[in-house]
């Protein structure tokens, strides 16, 4: 078992931190040919919508098709809300059918490029019959309206013509990032009770192939609920059918071979404004990933909306969000919000730094990319490998850049405006998070005034205030985040436990069931703009990735020389934050440096790559209060190599001294940010 006994963490808004951004001063107003030709060029937009919140997300909710329009905009029962009461719509037919009726019929929607350098473009067309043939496909396996379909893929186009399929027949699917264990899969497609799987046979990254078909096999041992197993052939003839894919008669089928057969007319189902979306799993504070559930309306305005005003997406833009659709960025910002805008999207499914570490700049001067979006995670990294390898591409095409993720440092921040954008692109650095489903707080980039590592202010139809532990709000300084308002796209339960939805998310204020509570520390300036400075709880932002904790300490205690782990942050120049794991082991075990590995593999086997811990530390005995709690605020001084806080309500102060001096092994520090991905 974990530990249970955690102490509640320690805000991570030191004075150091505060301290450092007060410090930053600089200024960066939209170009004014860039407001010139925006969406939005002035603050009216804020004000209507601040004076009346629903009657803009209504306006916003008119840009899209539905089949029968809502009777209530909100329905807010404190901490429930629903969003376009009585209105059907379909996803699908937002995203593809609206826009094959108009000149963007032959538009491109999706360029996409392989790792190893196979490229394809998809058409509005395209989509339009492919998404109806997957729909058709996917009925014929049994899927029914408000089944679930989990998606385990490589970033390829057929990703997107799944997602959109399941829209159309009013499927909700469940995407599982391709870097998760086949154990992490089995959980969520349990907990979803998924019917079919749709995967491939092998997904590339960095030069080696990731065997999904493989993990998939693994997972679905124990998965009593699917049916069918549908498989994508990532590159026909490459992997060879036996090594990567052994198909179950009956169960598996491979993609191709059922599209061919599928007739190209289906026909969307009217869903209802609030019939589920799509379930995201995401980590939280305990060892169980939380089912985010999205719904079909709400979601919908809100990516499309922001999609439009925060890129000031037009026409001819070529619009490039680097995330994997494993996680929510890449639902929202790769497929819902360009789709629906009719906007042409690049997607790219391998490193960024393969062959070489120009790929991403190569990608942008290939395909005229005009906005890109990308985490502060990437640009550190690409700081690092230096700049002649953006400046030996032509990236004048550019004309805006985003950021999203974890907080950017004023220096990448710079770096990436002066490098990338020839400092004449606007930088939106967005803040969001899978519950909220679309961006909250970001600038708009006609209009806003930029500081280098702020994320600037709520956006139209969104209302945040910071708030201390006693409720009170805090004009100028340090707090914790709360959103103020219900917005349409925000999450309606979590699947399954609607009583942790509620818990988690809306009682940290007591008697106000009203505020949302995103786990996020920021601080507010004299500007009234939001400075995020991290989660203040048992969540972990590793390279963008939100990891919990928990989740890793659960799976350190499964290993049978592990008697107690404590996992904690600390600070990582590229990857922002790492994980550190202290490590008691059971009679019989010897701490070294090969258990330290294993115990590496062992966490990347239960959970994926991603939750690796960069190092192991072994020691005698954790730091305890006298009620038995683990002290992981001093375990995170020790993993900064800080000097120690209070430790004056340890059990045994001993232990804090014999631990620095027993920290037998501190193994293995890794730099790299794509290292995690590439096993
Ligand atoms: O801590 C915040 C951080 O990422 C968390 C949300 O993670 P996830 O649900 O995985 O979604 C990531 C992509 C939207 C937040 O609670 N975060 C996200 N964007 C920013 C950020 N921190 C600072 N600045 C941002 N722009």
């Amino acid at each position: 078992m974990a530990p249970s006994n955690i102490v509640p963490r320690k805000p991570m808004t030191t004075m150091t931190e505060i301290d450092a951004l007060l410090t930053e001063n600089r200024k960066f107003p939209p170009p004014d040919e860039f407001r010139r030709n925006a969406h939005v060029k002035d603050t009216s937009l804020y004000k209507a919508a601040e004076e009346n919140s629903e009657a803009f997300w209504e306006s916003q909710a008119n840009e899209l098709e539905w089949f029968e329009k809502w009777k209530t905009v909100c329905e807010w029962n404190p901490p429930h809300v629903k969003w376009f009461t009585g209105g059907k719509i379909n996803v699908s037919v937002n995203c593809v059918d609206r826009h094959v009726k108009t000149a963007r019929r032959n538009k491109a929607a999706l360029i996409w490029e392989g790792e190893p350098g196979d490229r394809r473009t998809l058409t509005y067309w395209d989509l339009y019959v492919e998404v109806q043939k997957c729909a058709n496909m996917l009925k014929k396996l049994g899927v029914k309206r408000g089944d679930r379909v989990a998606i385990y893929m490589p970033l390829i186009p057929e990703v997107a013509i799944a997602m959109l399929a399941c829209t159309r027949i009013g499927a909700a699917h469940s995407v599982v990032f391709g870097g998760f264990s086949p154990e992490s899969l089995r959980d969520r497609i349990n907990d979803a009770e998924c019917r079919v799987l749709i995967t491939a046979d092998g997904g590339y990254r960095r030069g080696g192939v990731i065997p999904l078909k493989r993990n998939a096999d693994r997972a679905i041992e124990s998965c009593p609920t699917i049916e069918h197993v549908v498989v994508v052939q990532r590159r026909p003839g490459a992997f060879g059918d036996e090594a990567f894919a052994s198909m179950t008669e009956g169960r598996d089928h491979w993609w191709h071979r059922l599209m061919q057969d599928a007739s190209p007319v289906c026909q969307p189902e009217q869903m209802d404004a609030e019939d589920v979306l799509y379930i995201l799993y995401t980590s939280g504070t305990t060892g169980k990933p939380k089912g985010i559930v999205h719904t079909t309306g709400g979601y919908l305005v809100g990516v499309t909306t922001t999609t439009k005003f925060v890129f000031d997406l037009k026409d001819d833009d070529v619009f490039w969000c680097t995330a994997d659709v494993g996680w929510v960025t890449g639902h929202s910002y790769l497929v819902y919000g360009p789709l629906a805008n009719g906007a042409t999207c690049v997607m790219y499914e391998g490193a960024p730094d393969w062959p070489e570490k120009d790929r991403f700049w190569q990608i942008c001067e290939r395909h005229g990319v005009t906005i890109l979006y990308t985490a502060p995670t990437a640009i550190r990294a690409f700081m690092k490998w230096g700049d002649q390898w953006p400046a030996k591409h032509d990236l004048s095409r550019l004309r805006l850049l985003g950021s999203v993720g974890e907080p950017i440092n004023p220096e990448a921040w710079m770096w990436y405006q002066e490098k990338i954008g020839g400092n004449r692109c606007p930088i939106v650095d967005t803040w969001w998070q899978t519950e909220t489903g679309a961006i909250v707080i970001s600038p708009l980039p006609g209009v806003t005034e930029t500081k280098p590592g702020s994320a600037t202010t709520p956006l139209p139809g969104f209302s945040a205030a910071l708030i201390d532990a006693s409720g009170k709000e805090i004009k100028v300084g340090g707090g914790l985040l709360a959103l103020t308002k219900p917005w349409p796209s925000m999450l309606r339960t979590i699947w399954g436990d609607d009583q942790r939805y509620v818990d988690t998310y809306f009682t940290k204020w007591e008697g106000r069931p009203d505020l949302y509570f995103p786990g996020d520390g920021a601080k507010r300036d004299d500007d009234g703009y939001y400075w995020i400075l991290g989660r203040v709880d048992d969540v972990l932002n590793v390279a963008g990735h939100r990891i919990g904790t928990m989740e890793v300490e659960s799976a350190l205690v499964e290993h049978p020389a592990v008697a107690e782990a404590a996992v904690v942050g600390r600070t990582h120049e590229l990857k922002g934050q790492a994980l550190a794991a202290f490590v008691t082991v059971r009679e019989g075990f010897e701490p070294s440096d090969d258990l330290g590995q294993e115990l590496r593999e062992f966490v990347a086997e239960k959970i994926g790559a991603i939750a690796k811990p960069d190092d192991v530390m072994f020691a005698a005995d954790l730091p305890k209060t006298r009620s038995g709690k683990i002290m992981r605020r001093l375990l995170r001084d020790i993993a900064e190599g800080r000097a120690l806080g209070d430790t004056t309500t340890l059990a045994d102060p001993n232990v804090v001294a014999a631990l620095k001096d027993q920290l037998v092994h501190k193994v293995f520090t890794f730099t790299s940010m794509f290292e995690a991905r590439e096993e």
